[in-house]
């Protein structure tokens, strides 16, 4: 038995259960062997895990501690910069106008296929070190910027090597269905992801999820649904993007292919919530995209209604460019009218259901001791205290990988 470390004095600890959150004021919290030993009041927990005796005593006192985030969607690897199109936009241009224009995903795509590896690398392990500051502890990575068989090989390859040198978990998803290739059709475009890139994808073996853009003058349903069953026959669990632009479908279609979530839903109906709830898929809310394009957000009521598990995820892209989860949150309660424990409970366990690792974002004792003690009294001040990240120290799985510097 090894004691990594006790976190001692803390003004609150949040723990996340299938019926919410629990606090615990005055509290610390005990690791062990990398999972969480002991929650609860501060003179019990260090009577019986005396700090002294850790690896890492963290002294949180007058802090919060909450359990890391996780953030189940993100374009995170790419290169190049599209800073003018946020320009753009403001100036009245629309996503899809750009995307026409040949800009946008497309744009990401001719620099990403230019990119070398190394560079790759380099630009995810940044993302993720800043992610990691902002408290993140499992991210979701998806391909999707290569749209060739070779490129997609590569970005997941990049996604499994970043994984590896990282402390935080990345989750990768292959998504070749992101775009339609300049001066290409639809159809044969879906052809090549079922028939060439998908089999290399299975026979490299890293990708776990196949996710495909079910959006007007993308991939329409039947195109969309072809992709997901083909990735099931490679063994791949699906996601989609759904309404995020228009209402077309992509809800009804992730409830009967059975994605682990659905993802935006900018648009989606009730139907589309209680089709979405009875088939178990996680509705994963994306609010930066909504800020980032000045759209309407999407309504979490009839989700919530159905006693879904809503998750809040950064989107984190060229488009979207904010790897905050503090400030998903905060756009969550502001713009969605969630309440700050929901919003928290969207961004740690329901975020950690809409990638299956059912065991992180919960802070619990028995599950892994990923957690951010954050300079603030209470979860509250997370949403509350907008645009700025609160979080001063970081463990994952017990080790400390963030005190102002990270860690790998
Ligand atoms: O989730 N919708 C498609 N994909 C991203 C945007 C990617 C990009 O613009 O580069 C999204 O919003
Ligand atoms: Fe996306």
């Amino acid at each position: 038995m090894s004691l990594d470390a006790v976190v001692y004095g803390a003004r609150e600890v949040v723990t996340v259960g299938e019926d919410g959150l629990k606090t615990y004021e005055d509290a610390a919290v005990a690791v062990v062997d990398g999972e969480v030993a002991r929650v609860g009041d501060a003179g019990a927990v260090t009577r019986e895990f005396p700090p002294a005796d850790a690896d890492h005593a963290v002294d949180a006192r007058g802090k919060a501690v909450l359990p890391g985030f996780v953030d189940p969607h993100t374009h995170a690897l790419f290169a190049g910069d599209r800073s003018d199109e946020f320009a753009a936009k403001l100036r009245g241009k629309t996503y899809q106008e750009i995307l026409a224009e040949g800009g946008g995903i497309l744009r990401t795509v001719r620099a990403t296929r230019k990119a070398d590896d190394r560079t790759l690398l380099e630009n995810l392990l940044s993302h993720l070190d800043r992610m990691l500051a902002y408290g993140t502890t499992t991210v979701e990575v998806k391909s999707g910027y290569g749209l060739d068989t070779e490129t997609e090989l590569r970005m997941l390859a990049v996604i499994d090597r970043a994984d590896a040198l990282h402390p935080v978990d990345v989750v990768p998803t292959f998504m070749g269905a992101h775009a339609v290739p300049e001066d290409r059709d639809a159809d044969a475009y879906v052809a090549e992801v079922v028939d060439e890139q998908l089999p290399a994808v299975a026979e490299q073996g890293i990708a776990e999820y196949c996710d495909v853009f079910c959006e007007e003058g993308v991939f329409d349903v039947a195109q969309s649904r072809r992709v997901l069953e083909a990735g099931e026959d490679h063994g791949l669990t699906p996601k989609v993007h759904a309404e995020e632009l228009s209402h077309l479908g992509g809800s009804q279609l992730g409830a009967e292919v059975g994605a682990t979530s659905a993802d935006h839903l900018l648009y989606a109906t009730e139907e589309d919530a209680e089709a979405l709830a009875d088939a178990g898929v996680v509705p994963v809310f994306l609010p930066g995209t909504a800020f980032s394009l000045g759209a309407e957000y999407a309504d979490p009521d009839p989700f919530l209604d159905a006693g879904a598990p809503v998750a809040v995820a950064t989107d984190f892209n060229p488009n979207c460019h904010s790897r905050s989860m503090g400030f998903a949150v905060a756009l969550a309660c502001v713009e969605m009218g969630l309440a700050p424990a929901t919003a928290v409970q969207a961004a740690t366990r329901n975020a950690a259901l809409a990638v299956d690792r059912p065991e992180r974002g919960r802070l619990q004792e028995g599950t892994p001791a990923d957690l951010a003690v954050v300079d603030a009294p209470s979860h509250v001040h997370v949403p509350y205290t907008f645009g700025e990240n609160l979080v001063e120290t970081v463990l994952k799985d017990g080790e400390l990988v963030y005190d102002g510097e990270v860690r790998r």
